[in-house]
């Protein structure tokens, strides 16, 4: 059977920006202190009448136009995303309506911010084995629905968005565009770094969870931050060593967006000089599972990703989950 690739990208943000400037009037924070935090200017709010799906389905259509392939002839769409519509049905089974892709099978993974590529790794998966052909995974996120927007240490972080690509078989005689590895880990011992504590089996809605804001997302971001930069460094490090890789051969490292520090301490350490880097942290926030396939997109649509080139994606997230994912384009 032949390797997975990704023929194709899409994205959408929603148009309303929200500045750090709209957060100084909201809670005790600065502009100054979340640009050197965290490298974030701005980020998006989706409408009242936008959801998880409404920001997939708009990503979805764009990578599949540019694939030059039908809803119809999906065979899988995975949603990677904490912020579904509903709990049932899935987004992806909503998405699977609104597309039209009657033959896809269609379900969610939940990863928090290392989403895509878990559903990345699924994907490769059924494409490696010959299940499936024609797959959509989706990052899709309305983390402002699980904001506090009174907890200045969590609200100025996050954004909303979506991205979407278009796997299938590689193609070429050599398989030179293809995905060359998917890893994915957890430990589930440090949940509780970063965590939604209602709202689901263990505390289910109630007067109580509501006056506390128990159904937004909490986070402890600077215990999450040291983790972070000491495990991706080895994830990264391994990932590249599987391949008999070094960074000096990646063309564009595609980091999760949790904060510029992050990115650059990881770059930093690597090797990996900063114009190789896609960002988008100071324009979008976190975007959780959104925030690599909507930078993978921006990447593939300024013509900064070549054929041949080397591309590595790297998150980490709640759960605690972290992931990696090396591509040849
Ligand atoms: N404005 C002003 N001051 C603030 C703000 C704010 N918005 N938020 C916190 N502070 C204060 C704190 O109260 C604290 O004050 P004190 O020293 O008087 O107690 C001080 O700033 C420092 O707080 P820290 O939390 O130590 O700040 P830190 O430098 O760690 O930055 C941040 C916080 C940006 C959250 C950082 O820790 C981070 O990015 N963590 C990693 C996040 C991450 O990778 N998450 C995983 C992915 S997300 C997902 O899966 C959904």
């Amino acid at each position: 059977m032949p390797p997975a690739r990704i023929r194709a990208t899409g994205s959408y943000v929603p148009r309303k920006r929200l500045t750090n400037l709209d957060l100084e009037k909201m809670v005790d924070t600065s502009d100054e202190w979340i640009t050197t935090r965290t490298g974030i200017r701005e980020r998006r709010i989706a409408g009242p009448a936008e959801a998880c799906s409404d920001l997939a389905l708009k990503a979805s259509k764009r990578a599949l136009k540019a694939g030059g392939v039908k809803a119809a002839d999906l065979d899988l769409i995975i949603v990677a995303t904490v912020t579904p519509d509903t709990f049932v049905p899935s987004a992806a089974c909503v998405l699977q309506s609104k597309l039209g892709a009657s033959r896809a099978a269609a379900f969610d993974v939940n990863a928090a911010c290392s989403g895509f590529i878990y559903a990345l790794s699924v994907a490769d998966s059924f494409i490696r084995s010959g299940k499936c052909l024609n797959v959509l995974v989706v990052g899709s996120e309305v983390l402002s629905r699980v904001t506090n927007w009174q907890d200045r240490s969590t609200c100025v972080l996050f954004g909303d968005g979506a991205g979407a690509a278009l796997l299938g078989p590689a193609s070429d005689e050599t398989f030179q565009s293809r995905i060359i590895s998917v890893n994915i880990y957890a430990d589930g011992n440090m949940g509780d770094l970063l965590m939604i504590p209602a709202g689901g089996s263990r505390r289910p809605a109630s007067e109580d969870t509501l006056k506390n804001r128990l159904h937004c997302l909490q986070m402890s971001g600077n215990e999450t931050f040291k983790i972070a930069v000491k495990t991706l460094e080895s994830l990264v490090r391994n990932t590249l060593g599987a391949a008999g890789l070094t960074p000096s051969d990646i063309s564009l490292f595609v980091p999760h967006q949790a904060n510029l520090r992050i990115i650059r301490a990881t770059a930093e350490r690597l090797g990996i000089p900063i114009d190789k880097v896609a960002v988008n942290i100071d324009r979008l926030g976190n975007t959780s599972a959104a925030s690599i396939p909507i930078a993978l997109d921006e990447a593939v649509r300024s013509g900064r990703v070549k054929s041949g080139d080397y591309v590595l994606l790297e998150a980490f997230g709640g759960g605690l989950t972290w992931a990696s994912a090396l591509l040849r384009w």
